[in-house]
């Protein structure tokens, strides 16, 4: 009855082991939520820069707006590009949806039909496998390599590509391993891509959010004639996830750019547009840089609650990990054999019902070892302790 298209989709963020947590939830027991990276839920709050535009301008809000999103809007986002070092772009070439996740839907539809490949990294945020399945294209998988900081693995990337081949996804800085793409695999990818003929599709939506004084590369800044599609939006840098506000910004070669456009104005058509309200915010809340640093300086929450995981992890004998450079994700790799687990899916399972933690095991993000966990590092420090000595403890207790 339902589409063969949906044989593959899994979102495991909030897949069985998420519903089991709230049937327990249900039956009475608090369960501490480390599997979404959802700000506001751990008490980052609104910026005051997009509540008071939120508040001064409701009532601007009410009618459908143009289909790419409101040229004012547009504007502050080529402003913020063009900022960061990507060339030739204008109002035309960004769409505004409700979220990133919308915005992919937008390009994936717009790029990819039935039997058409996209090259997506292992792990990987489902997103980006999830509409590529929808589109009844195929997600092929290449490697970040672990012992190299999680990099992409180049080799890894030319061995995947076919005929049918039409994009590569890049997640940059990534979910779930934290890590910050070096210019030189940048360029490594951008040659591919040229030479192949591949659009690019880079998820830079943790561009802001990047630790340790180090510099997030926007991948469209260091090439002017490939196809760079850039993703980004102010869920994370401004924690306002449930307002969903996204946008995706066309960048390269006029023509084969004006051939791209022209699919994403028909979806875009067809979904009318989007949230108008948060549009009006864009502007100012890109305006305000000092809200997401406040978050990743020395002694912001982000740079204490990464110190506090670590520091705890390091504790625990058979967890091993790669430090993050940036986002809001720290992704351990776990002896499970030593503590008689079949995978990190029995693991993670075993975790809740005995801690009432959830995590999401690796397999969540196509990891194919089974031997990883994602944990989300928002709540306040005490409690990223607590969670990280119960894990511990339950290991132990083994
Ligand atoms: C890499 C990545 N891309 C996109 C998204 C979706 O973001 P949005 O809230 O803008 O839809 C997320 C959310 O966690 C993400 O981690």
């Amino acid at each position: 009855m339902i589409s063969r298209n949906l044989d593959n989709v899994h979102s495991d963020i909030r897949g069985d082991i998420y519903m089991h947590a709230l049937e327990l939830e249900k039956q009475g027991h608090k369960i501490l939520k480390l599997n979404t990276g959802n700000p506001a839920a751990f008490g980052f709050k609104m910026p005051d820069s997009i509540k008071n535009r939120i508040i001064c301008d409701i009532d601007k809000s009410l009618g459908y707006c143009d289909i790419r999103g409101m040229e004012n809007a547009r504007t502050a986002i080529k402003d913020y590009h063009l900022s960061r070092g990507i060339k030739n772009i204008s109002e035309n070439d960004i769409f505004i949806g409700n979220g990133v996740s919308e915005a992919s839907y937008m390009i994936i539809s717009a790029l990819i039909g039935t039997g058409d490949e996209v090259l997506v990294p292992t792990p990987c945020y489902s997103l980006w496998t999830n509409f590529t399945f929808l589109a009844g294209g195929r997600a092929k998988f290449y490697k970040c390599d672990e012992s190299a900081d999680w990099q992409p693995d180049i080799e890894s990337i030319k061995r995947g590509i076919t005929s049918n081949t039409k994009a590569i996804v890049l997640i940059n800085p990534n979910n779930p391993t934290g890590a910050l793409y070096s210019k030189e695999i940048l360029l490594e990818i951008i040659d591919i891509a040229r030479k192949n003929n591949l659009v690019i599709i880079s998820d830079e939506i943790y561009d802001r959010l990047v630790l340790d004084g180090e510099q997030h590369i926007p991948t469209a800044s260091l090439c002017d004639d490939v196809t760079v599609v850039t993703m980004n939006g102010l869920s994370k840098s401004h924690c306002i996830c449930e307002l969903r506000c996204g946008w995706l910004c066309v960048s390269g070669d006029v023509n084969r750019k004006k051939i791209l456009i022209e699919g994403l104005i028909k979806i875009a058509s067809v979904r009318l547009c989007s949230n108008a309200l948060m549009q009006l915010a864009i502007g100012d809340a890109l305006k305000d840089s000092a809200y997401t640093e406040n978050m990743i300086n020395e002694t912001g929450r982000l740079s204490i609650q990464r110190k506090a995981v670590m520091e705890e992890l390091d504790k625990i004998d058979g967890i091993s990990y790669v430090k993050n450079i940036a986002a809001f994700y720290l992704f351990p790799k776990l002896d499970i054999k030593r503590y008689g687990f079949e995978d990190d899916r029995e693991f993670a399972r075993k975790l809740l019902d005995d801690k009432h933690i959830l995590i999401v095991p690796g397999s969540g993000f196509n990891c194919v070892d089974k031997k990883h966990f994602r944990i989300v590092m928002q709540p306040e420090e005490n409690i990223l302790r607590n969670a990280i000595k119960d894990i511990g403890d339950f290991l132990k207790n083994r």
